[in-house]
């Protein structure tokens, strides 16, 4: 079967497809032929050795896909070949097959598309275990979103706006800025990208005070990181929650008064982790989430679908921070 594989650290001109043998269920596994695989930032980190993960080589990238099952394990009694399932590997996932425990499996409804199934697990996992679990969401809560049209950002404009929050999208274009809001945010102000100074600093709080109601948000999320990260803190009411997703933009360094100054958390949200931990709550997450998903509550965006022989170009566009929404693959 055809796979791609990361056979040495670096880009996404590392990445080879090649031939290799189909993998054995083993007990409370099942095998499913792969339809399509979504893309998030951490693959490009993680075939960089640079994530939180660091799966053996060669491996195939890929956290979250779609597909149907092809043959059960001993012992598995949720499902039967010919299932329509969404699954999520962590890496693994640009293949034609793969096995896969069970429990990490979810039966798809035949309403749901493979592409938007695959879409669907990482970046609204995310997004929902970080807003719900880590951020203490209520109805009313003002939520400022940094990378708003990104997988993450963009699936937590929609989500928040689900729930009753008030979003305000931190962006780096206009087109952009336009995207989440067709996805629920109330307004946007345009971010810049990289090193900022001090001085650029403030403005850009300035900037996202100015968009907020009241000047103030009640929950950051942050799946920027870098030199926006204090700016966005900054904005924060008494309470606010400041969660830490992700740095594109590089690791940012807060001081330590901010927090003290208006008693809000900084609070890490590690979903990957978070999964292992408890598969019955991403469980429940999952059926949530398609069940926003039936009822027209969330849609993922799919900013392209690529077949599995240009998947060095759904890398490198990621790389690039360009889509609006999800990067799929199709198997
Ligand atoms: N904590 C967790 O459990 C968890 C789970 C999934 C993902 N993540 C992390 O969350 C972050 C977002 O992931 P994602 O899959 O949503 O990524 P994505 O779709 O690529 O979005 C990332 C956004 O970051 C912004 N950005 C700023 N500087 C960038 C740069 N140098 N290169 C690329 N993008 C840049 C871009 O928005 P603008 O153009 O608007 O600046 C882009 O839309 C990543 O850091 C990822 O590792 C964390």
């Amino acid at each position: 079967m055809k796979a791609v594989l990361s056979v040495a650290p670096g880009g996404p001109e590392t990445l080879l497809i090649s031939d290799i043998a189909p993998p054995e269920p083993k007990p409370g596994e099942v095998r499913i032929t792969v339809k399509a695989a979504a893309m998030n930032y951490p693959d490009l980190l993680i075939i960089e050795d640079k994530y939180q993960f660091r799966p053996e080589r060669p491996f195939a990238p890929g956290a979250e896909l779609s597909g149907v099952v092809d043959k059960v394990g001993l012992g598995v009694k949720d499902y039967l070949p010919g299932d329509r399932v969404m699954a999520l590997p962590l890496w693994g996932a640009l293949v034609q097959q793969i096995c896969i425990e069970a429990s990490m499996c979810r039966r798809l409804p035949d309403a749901v598309s493979f592409e938007k199934a695959a879409a669907l697990q990482m970046a609204y996992g995310t997004a929902y275990y970080g807003l719900t679990e880590r951020g203490g969401m209520k109805a009313g809560d003002r939520v400022l979103v940094l990378g708003a049209a990104g997988g993450v950002g963009l699936a937590a404009v929609e989500l928040a706006n689900a729930f009753g929050a008030t979003v305000t999208a931190g962006v780096s274009t206009a087109e952009k800025g336009e995207a989440a809001k067709a996805r629920g945010a109330k307004n946007y102000v345009i971010c810049p990208r990289g090193a900022i100074d001090r001085e650029k600093q403030r403005a850009v709080s300035e900037d996202l005070r100015q968009a907020l109601e009241g000047g103030q948000s009640d929950i950051v999320v942050d799946t920027v990181g870098g030199d926006l990260a204090g700016p966005a803190l900054r904005t924060l009411a008494w309470l606010g929650r400041f969660l830490v997703i992700g740095f594109p933009s590089g690791i940012p360094s807060i001081p330590a008064n901010l927090p003290l100054l208006k008693s809000c958390d900084i609070r890490g949200v590690f979903w990957g982790a978070a999964v292992k931990r408890d598969v019955e709550a991403h469980q429940r997450a999952m059926d949530t989430l398609l069940d926003m998903y039936a009822t027209g509550r969330i849609d993922p965006k799919i900013h392209a679908a690529y077949p599995m022989e240009d998947a060095v170009r759904a890398f490198a566009e990621m790389k690039d921070g360009k889509p609006i929404g999800k990067v799929v693959v199709t198997i």
